[in-house]
């Protein structure tokens, strides 16, 4: 099939290598001339693991192309996959200008293309409230005039990055939302090499369709805010999470996916999500009472877990408290990705406390694997980015683990307690055991566990 992504990022990235990787013939196109640049030279602009060899591989076969002409992208295309961001704006309102942007570039092309082209599908595949593909089908229908040949369609996208070419080969299950039969066939013939599997493809109309995204995703945010909540009482009232964990998850009912206590959640597509199903609430008056509190949940929890390293520096946070603690403090953060396999680091803990500690004076250092490029490009001079986790945490007064990569779960923990100038730990993710910390006299801070607290 010829297939063209509109937007190369970290979904129609993904999205276009892994339909061309099957056979089909796929143009990717973006606006952003310098990422172009480098794709057609075979470099992945992002971090996902296997992406880059897949993208070589499908240029070379000829098979997959970018471009920044839309008349190229357009003319040609059975279908089209819509894939650009659809961020938050600042009242929290999901941000369209750019699905409307490419619904005028799509019209504009279609338009001049006239009445005897192939009948095209322009899938939605960005996550949208819902309506949202509908009204830009009547948006591209009253550019273009009653007699161009067109069908929507909504294929919401269930990638996660770090695991994405896995998740799109062999997703659990692909969802459609289509307006007629025709366009549910050739999705069926798009997507059976990736369901051989025998997960199925749910066909099913395009609100629908819009609205499993959204559901889905608020799930998970809401596990997290629970387990966050539950992990909480437990600091409270002297359990650990761990322990709770361990217990809870073990009753099949409720399996221990997304249920690991933290920092809650970042990324570009939890928080924006979960503010899209409170503003949809909103504006139907259905008040979405359970998504306000799986988000304030949330970005409490962050503000929780930097309370307690001001804490710990005799500070104190919010009306009263102020600069003392941590003014003149050296902290090193291992971990600014918003998740482990990932570049991404959009909406990142880990940037709401370095900005915070720095807003409070110290002196923030940050190591990340693979996302120090995009932390230097977006805090500037708020942190100074070093390529080696050992040499962040040289000459701190306390290590904050931000990030659950693998690279941090077993340190040298007496090397560590050598370069940190006090010996104090804040994990995040609760990545070590409190009984290891305690022997290697680390003060020691986790989530939803007793501290260490070296006499
Ligand atoms: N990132 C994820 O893990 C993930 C997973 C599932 C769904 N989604 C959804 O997919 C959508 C895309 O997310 P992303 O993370 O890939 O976004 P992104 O910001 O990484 O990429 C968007 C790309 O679209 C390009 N673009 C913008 N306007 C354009 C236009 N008019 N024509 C061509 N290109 C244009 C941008 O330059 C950019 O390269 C969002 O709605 C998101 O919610 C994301």
């Amino acid at each position: 099939m010829r297939l063209t992504m509109v937007g190369t990022g970290y979904v129609g990235l993904v999205t276009g290598v892994c339909f061309s990787n099957t056979g089909n013939d796929v143009i990717c196109l973006d606006v952003d001339a310098k990422k172009i640049e480098r794709l057609r030279k075979g470099e992945c602009p992002i971090y996902e693991p296997g992406l880059e060899e897949l993208l070589e591989r499908n240029i070379k076969a000829g098979r997959l192309r970018f471009t920044l002409d839309k008349k190229d992208a357009y003319t040609n295309a059975e279908m089209i996959f819509i894939c650009v961001g659809t961020p938050s704006d600042e009242r929290g309102h999901t941000d369209l200008k750019y699905i409307h942007a490419a619904a005028d570039e799509i019209a504009e092309v279609l338009k001049a293309l006239g009445p005897n082209q192939k009948p095209k599908v322009i899938v939605m595949k960005s996550t949208v409230p819902v309506g949202t593909t509908l009204m830009v089908r009547d948006r591209i229908r009253e550019k273009v005039g009653p007699a161009i040949p067109f069908k929507v369609a909504d294929n919401p996208e269930f990638l996660k990055e770090g695991d994405a070419i896995n998740d799109f080969n062999k997703p659990d299950r692909v969802v459609v939302g289509v307006e007629d039969e025709a366009s549910g066939a050739a999705f069926r013939e798009l997507y059976d090499p990736f369901v051989r599997n025998g997960h199925p493809i749910f066909l099913m109309d395009v609100p629908s369709a819009e609205m499993v995204k959204y559901a889905s995703n608020n799930f998970l945010a809401t596990k997290i805010s629970f387990i966050n909540e539950m992990a909480n009482l437990c600091e409270a009232y002297g359990a650990d999470i761990g322990r709770v964990r361990e217990g809870m998850c073990s009753d099949k009912r409720i399996g221990n996916a997304f249920l690991y206590p933290g920092l809650g959640y970042g990324g570009s597509c939890f928080p924006k999500d979960t503010l899209a199903c409170i503003m949809m609430g909103d504006k139907s008056g259905i008040e979405a009472s359970l998504s306000k509190s799986v988000h304030a949940v949330n970005q409490k929890q962050r503000e929780r877990f930097f309370d307690k390293i001001v804490a710990h520096f005799g500070g104190k946070t919010g009306i009263g408290g102020g600069a003392a603690g941590l003014q003149g403090k050296r902290i090193a953060f291992w971990g600014i990705a918003f998740k482990p396999r990932t570049d991404d680091i959009r909406e990142a803990p880990a940037l709401t406390l370095i900005r915070k500690a720095a807003g409070y004076g110290a002196t923030c250092i940050a190591f990340d694997p693979v996302a120090n490029a995009n932390a230097r490009a977006e805090l500037g001079p708020t942190a100074t980015i070093v390529d080696d986790m050992y040499e962040c945490a040289k000459g701190a007064d306390a290590l904050v683990v931000s990030t659950d990569w693998d690279e941090f779960k077993s340190p040298d923990f007496e090397r560590l307690k050598g370069l940190l100038t006090s010996p104090v730990v804040f994990d995040g993710r609760n990545l070590y055991r409190v009984a290891t910390m305690r022997e290697h006299g680390f003060a020691y801070y986790s989530v939803g566990r007793a501290a260490v607290r070296p006499a």
